[in-house]
C-alpha cells in the first residue's frame, strides 16, 4: 500500500509501516505538496496541526483509508470528505489519559504556583514565605465537555478528593449515570461553569463549541477560579481570558491548545506569568503514542474489502 504520513508518529511505527508498505513523508508540507503527495495514495495518517483541505482531498484518486492518529477531526473538510467513498479510522483511546493527566499537570501546577517557586529558586530567591498555593482536594472542579477526555479528567479529580460537575452537548439518563460511575454530577453548562474554582475544557471544536468560552462565559465563573483548555483553541476566547486574568477575575490558566499554533507564533498570553502554556502535547505521551504507532501498523495490515467504503461522515467513521 501507498501510505502518506501527514504527521510525525512513534518511530517503531515508521520502521514497522517503512517494512510493509511504501512511505509518502509529509510531515510539515504545504496544502500544495500535500495534494501532491496524495494522488495516488491509498492511506493517510493524520494528527492534528496539518490541514486536510478540499483541496488535498480533491486530489486524493486512489484513497481508500484515512487514519485519524488521535481524537479530534477539526482539521480535515468534513463536507469534501463526506462526498467520498472511504474507511476513516480514529483512535482517540490512547491519548485521552496523557491529556486529562496534562490537564491535572496544569491545575497542580497553576494552584501551587509552580512555575513561580522554580523560577524564584533557580535564581536564589528563598520564596517560603510568600507561597499562597491552594489546594485541589475539597474544590469544585467543572468539566466542559464530559466526553472520552473530559470523563478521564473528571475522574481524577473525584480521586483527588474534588467535587466534580459535567456537562455534555445532548445529557440523557445513561450518560447522567455513566459519569456518576466516574464521581461526576451531570449538569449544565452555566451551572459547570459558574460553580467550578477549576474548569477543564474538553469539548471538540464544532460551530457549536468556537468560541464557546467567551467574554460571558469567563465573566460568570467564579472570581479567583482557574481555567485549563485541553481542547482546541478556538474554543476559548483568548482575548477575553487576557482580560479576566489582568483584572484578576481568573487566578490562572493552562492551555494548551492556542488560536494559533506552530513554529514561530507566540501566546497573546505569554506575557503573563499566571498561566502555563505547552504546544498542544496533550497527547504526546511515549506510552501514549507508542500504542497509537502499534494500533495504525495494525489498521494498515488489513486491505479495506469495496464494501465497507462509506461516504467519510463522523457516523461512520470507525473508532479503534
Ligand atoms: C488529538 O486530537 O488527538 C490531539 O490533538 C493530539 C494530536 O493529534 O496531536
Amino acid at each position: 500500500m501507498r501510505v502518506l504520513i501527514a504527521s510525525s508518529i512513534a518511530p517503531q511505527a515508521m520502521d514497522d509501516l517503512a517494512r510493509e508498505h511504501e512511505l509518502v513523508l509529509a510531515v510539515g508540507a504545504s496544502e500544495h505538496e500535500l495534494a501532491e503527495a496524495i494522488a495516488g495514495s491509498h492511506a493517510l495518517v493524520f494528527r492534528s496541526g496539518v490541514d486536510i483541505s478540499a483541496g488535498v482531498l480533491d486530489r486524493a484518486d486512489s484513497l481508500r483509508l484515512v487514519i485519524r492518529a488521535g481524537s479530534g477531526y477539526d482539521n480535515i473538510d468534513l463536507a469534501r470528505l463526506a462526498t467520498m467513498k472511504l474507511r476513516v479510522v480514529r483512535i482517540p483511546g490512547p491519548g485521552a489519559t496523557a491529556v486529562a493527566e496534562l490537564a491535572f499537570a496544569m491545575m497542580l501546577s497553576l494552584a501551587r504556583n509552580l512555575q513561580w517557586a522554580d523560577r524564584e529558586w533557580r535564581a536564589g530567591h528563598w520564596v517560603k514565605s510568600q507561597a499562597n498555593g491552594r489546594l485541589l482536594t475539597g474544590r469544585v472542579l467543572g468539566i466542559v465537555g464530559a466526553g472520552n477526555i473530559g470523563r478521564r479528567t473528571g475522574a481524577l479529580g473525584s480521586a483527588w478528593g474534588m467535587d466534580v460537575l459535567g456537562c455534555v452537548e445532548r445529557p440523557n439518563s445513561t450518560i447522567d449515570r455513566a459519569l456518576a460511575a466516574d464521581g461526576i454530577r451531570c449538569t449544565t453548562f452555566d451551572d459547570v461553569i459558574s460553580n467550578s474554582d477549576f474548569v477543564s475544557v474538553h469539548v471538540p471544536l464544532q460551530e457549536s463549541t468556537r468560541n464557546l468560552i467567551d467574554a460571558d462565559a469567563i465573566a460568570s465563573m467564579r472570581r479567583g477560579s482557574i481555567l485549563v483548555n485541553l481542547s482546541r483553541g478556538g474554543v476559548v476566547d483568548e482575548t477575553a481570558l487576557r482580560d479576566a486574568l489582568l483584572s484578576g477575575h481568573l487566578a490562572g490558566a493552562g492551555l494548551d491548545v492556542h488560536a494559533h499554533e506552530g513554529d514561530g507564533r507566540i501566546s497573546p498570553l505569554a506575557d503573563l506569568e499566571q498561566v502555563v502554556l505547552t504546544p498542544h502535547i496533550g497527547a504526546s505521551t511515549l506510552d501514549s503514542q507508542a500504542e497509537i504507532g502499534r494500533l495504525i501498523v495494525e489498521c494498515l495490515r488489513h486491505p479495506v474489502p469495496d464494501d465497507e467504503l462509506l461516504p467519510g461522515l463522523p457516523a461512520n467513521f470507525t473508532v479503534i
